[in-house]
């Protein structure tokens, strides 16, 4: 059950740095659809969703928000919002069916068709490389945990920036490593459902080195480059106060928050994981992962707690956050002073300036009225608190830059489907009509309060 706190519509006085800019993000899996359209092959997403039970209700990313067709509405929606800058990802298969080799000109032309219509409306894009949509016949070969997953990442890398660097500058290689390899690779819940120990350490490797290989790429084809990571980083408390449970929150931490912006940034895997890396390692890897970039994409929702689970293949699970904690519809923890702490720190850590890419609030219990509005002060109230928080981590001595704001549509949340809505814009999936919530109204006072502070 949600606390839901009093909420003034008020817009908070924030006095973030001057040239802050206020964005958005989706991911292509996510929203586009058009899942067999144009030549786009499946990705590993596409084949999690056909098995199962993997996905709540059976949804797919078949139709999405259907956003392959509809971008140029999506487009109008974040101009009229004021939105300032677009974080999307390109999704692999589309623009190379097989993973490598000939590249597919329908697919190229929509990411064409999407940036210009950015640039048109004044939003600047920010194009991800890889959101968790590894194009299936590269999995079949094998995927992240064959080291020729480097080049074939590499070689990608390549396509899109030869295609749309001379408009997109600033780009993100990966989107939450930590996330989809724990999930994917040692949990077994996400593609490719493996809890093999070897594989989970292997891939972490393979996708650090392809990072690196892909940021070799971006700064040679791509004048003017603004290259950055996107990670998701969180305090990880213990799930109870025992030894066991206080000895499973470093390993937690190191992977979830430091296993690859480590190496990345650092030059350096975290101390928990060293020993069990080593066997991937080859001369001289740790300097081509390691590679100069301008900006951290932080990816942040709330706080995380470590389960002990000597079954799992790192020796914990994700826990629960406590009872008493204040909660989103959909039970995640939502604590303001832990997103100040992250930001904090993040930026200590690794000196780099920090574009918040993500941050939200997710609802199954949102009700729309006739016209499809939605009156969400759930999210207002949490988008106050965490952008508060925010605030202050700035005015003690955080780099923060820019905020994006997950997401401009309710979209397929993964495991979850459709019935956990992210959006400050809501889709009737029957229908696909977008209605602006109230947060989108919000955010868009907001944007127009401190614009270009
Ligand atoms: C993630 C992904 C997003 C999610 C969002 C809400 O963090 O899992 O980057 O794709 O949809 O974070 O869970």
């Amino acid at each position: 059950m949600s606390l839901s706190p009093v909420v003034s519509l008020s817009v908070p006085e924030l006095g973030l740095p001057p040239g802050f800019v206020w964005g958005t993000s989706t991911s292509s899996y996510q929203i586009e659809g058009a899942a067999n359209e144009d030549g786009r092959a499946p990705s590993v997403w596409d084949t999690l969703c056909n098995m199962k039970d993997a996905v709540a209700n059976g949804d797919t990313g078949d139709v999405a928000c259907d956003h392959y067709h509809r971008y140029a509405e999506d487009i109008r929606i974040m101009a009229d919002l004021g939105i300032q800058a677009y974080r999307f990802s390109i999704a692999w298969p589309r623009i190379l069916p097989r993973g490598r080799g000939v590249a597919h000109e329908r697919g190229l032309d929509f990411y064409d068709r999407l940036i210009d219509g950015l640039l048109a409306a004044g939003i600047e894009p920010c194009a991800c490389l890889y959101h968790w949509d590894l194009p299936q016949a590269l999995q079949n070969l094998g995927g992240w945990v064959n080291r020729d997953s480097v080049g074939w990442f590499a070689d990608y890398a390549l396509l899109a920036a030869r295609r749309y660097g001379d408009r997109v500058k600033r780009w993100a290689t990966f989107n939450e490593q930590s996330v989809s390899t724990l999930f994917g690779f040692a949990w077994g819940v996400s593609p490719p459902r493996s809890t093999d120990r070897a594989a989970y350490f292997s891939a972490v490797h393979h996708q650090n080195l392809a990072h690196g290989a892909a940021i070799d790429v971006l700064r040679t084809a791509v004048p003017n480059a603004l290259l950055g990571v996107v990670h998701n980083r969180q305090i990880v408390y213990p799930q109870r106060h025992d030894s066991a449970h206080q000895a499973a929150v470093d390993p937690m931490d190191a992977h979830w928050n430091n296993i690859f912006p480590d190496p990345q940034i650092l030059g350096f895997y975290p101390e928990a994981v060293v020993d069990a890396i080593e066997p991937f390692l080859r001369a001289g890897d740790l300097s081509r992962i390691c590679r100069p970039l301008d900006w951290f994409g932080l990816n942040h929702y709330g706080p995380l707690w470590a389960r002990v689970d000597p079954a799992c293949a790192l020796g914990f699970q994700m826990g629960a956050a406590p009872d008493a904690m204040r909660h989103s519809d959909i039970g995640w923890a939502v604590e303001p002073e832990a997103f100040k702490l992250e930001l904090l720190r993040t930026y200590r850590r690794y000196k780099l300036p920090i574009y918040v890419t993500e941050n939200g609030c997710g609802s199954d219990k949102e009700i729309a009225d006739e016209t499809g509005f939605v009156d969400d002060r759930h999210r207002i109230a949490f988008l106050q608190d965490y952008l508060a928080a925010m605030a202050e981590a700035v005015a003690e001595g955080a780099d923060v830059r820019g905020y994006y704001v997950w997401s401009l549509l309710d979209n397929f949340e993964w495991g979850a489907g459709y019935a956990h809505r992210f959006g400050i814009v809501r889709v009737d999936f029957t229908s696909q009509k977008r209605t602006p919530k109230a947060s989108a109204q919000w955010y868009a006072d907001v944007i127009k309060a401190h614009r270009g502070e």
